[in-house]
């Protein structure tokens, strides 16, 4: 599935990927206040279109009551499944008694997960960190929450297997998630997150762990293929090739009018740098178009860089396994706490 990732999950980048083999999508953790206020963050954060299902939109706030009438505004936009988000490590959202900092209360994690449940009769699921931090009362705090989740019949549980004190820094703990999936009830699909960068990656989370599906995040950002290289190494097939220079501006097209719809030209074209640069790393001539799709300023600008480096075809390159160094270094997923929940480049 393609993950929750603030400032680019939204519906352009969610269709993008589905029509290269994503079964599942997620937005980015949208705010329960937000939402409640019927903000600007409900028209596009929560924009969908028919193509974009089934879909997950992923809430996040402090007060129970709050989120579980943020989620029925989400079911009622056509959502198919509510999210909850109690894993984001961002100070900010952190010192507003949000996200991953709900794994050190897990009294209000699990008031927050009753309250929604009662108010939604169709699926919910959760995303967790592994815990908030080495201790043993954080360990103890988190299968709280995790084991509450499954008696309330969560029908998902995705897993990031940092802390939450952890950020980005040092690895995922794949170990974590094999201990957990053995003794996650069977009813309950455990998507395990983390360290997956390539189509390889996720197959070896996959075997190595025995989870029942990869929640793909950075390793989507700007290579939609993944989903069906992932799936071809399931089949048991070869990795496909890299897609070539042609698959690719089709790609880069699509989500520049995907997110047009969604944002108007002006937005669209600022959004679309960071993606921009994120598909040049399967150009031949990365660095020098990831050089000019930083300087795009509009449409005009966004068809020239594809006009003068996708418009020959040849073979593209393969994604590394390694994070960007901006991923790892950035203090991610905050949602937008402004009334304004448009995500701004470089806002995640
Ligand atoms: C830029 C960015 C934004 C993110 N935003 C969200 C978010 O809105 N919701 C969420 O559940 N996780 C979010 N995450 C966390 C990812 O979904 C994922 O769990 C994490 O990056 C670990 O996976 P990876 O190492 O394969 O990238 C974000 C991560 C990044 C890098």
């Amino acid at each position: 599935m393609q993950a929750g990732l603030a400032g680019y999950s939204d519906m352009a980048m969610r269709v993008v990927a589905r029509r290269r083999g994503c079964p599942y999508a997620v937005t980015e953790a949208l705010l329960d206040q937000v939402l409640m206020r019927g903000g600007r963050g409900r028209e596009k954060g929560a924009i969908l279109c028919p193509e974009d299902h089934p879909v997950a939109a992923q809430l996040m706030g402090s007060d129970p009551d709050q989120v579980a009438g943020a989620a029925k505004i989400l079911l009622e936009a056509g959502f198919d499944v509510i999210d909850l988000n109690f894993a984001c490590p961002v100070r900010k959202v952190m010192g507003r008694c949000r996200g991953g900092y709900l794994l050190s209360d897990p009294a209000t994690a699990i008031t927050m997960m009753r309250r929604v449940r009662d108010v939604v009769p169709g699926p919910l699921t959760v995303k967790l960190r592994r815990a908030l931090n080495e201790s043993a009362k954080a360990s103890d705090a988190f299968n709280q929450v995790f084991d509450e989740a499954c008696r309330l019949q969560f029908v998902a549980i995705a897993v990031h297997g940092r802390t939450v004190e952890q950020k980005y820094t040092g690895t995922a703990d794949w170990n974590f998630l094999r201990a957990l999936k053995q003794r996650t009830p069977a009813s309950v699909t455990l998507f395990g997150s983390g360290d997956v960068f390539t189509a390889e990656d996720a197959l070896r989370m996959y075997t190595s762990t025995g989870i029942d599906g990869v929640w793909i995040a950075r390793g989507a950002i700007g290579n939609p293929w993944i989903f069906s290289e992932f799936a071809a190494l399931l089949r048991g097939q070869p990795l496909p090739p890299p897609p070539s220079i042609h698959a690719q501006r089709e790609a880069l097209l699509e989500h520049f009018a995907l997110a047009v719809e969604i944002y108007g030209e002006d937005l669209a074209s600022r959004q679309m740098r960071k993606l921009g640069i994120k598909y040049s790393k399967l150009h031949p001539n990365g660095p020098e178009v990831w050089r000019e799709f930083i300087a795009v300023k509009n449409q005009r600008d966004w068809n020239t860089v594809l006009q003068r480096h996708y418009h020959r075809d040849g073979p593209g390159i393969r994604v590394p396994s390694v994070p960007d160094a901006e991923d790892v270094c950035k203090d991610s997923c905050e949602p937008s706490t402004r009334n304004d929940s448009v995500p701004l480049p470089g806002a995640a």
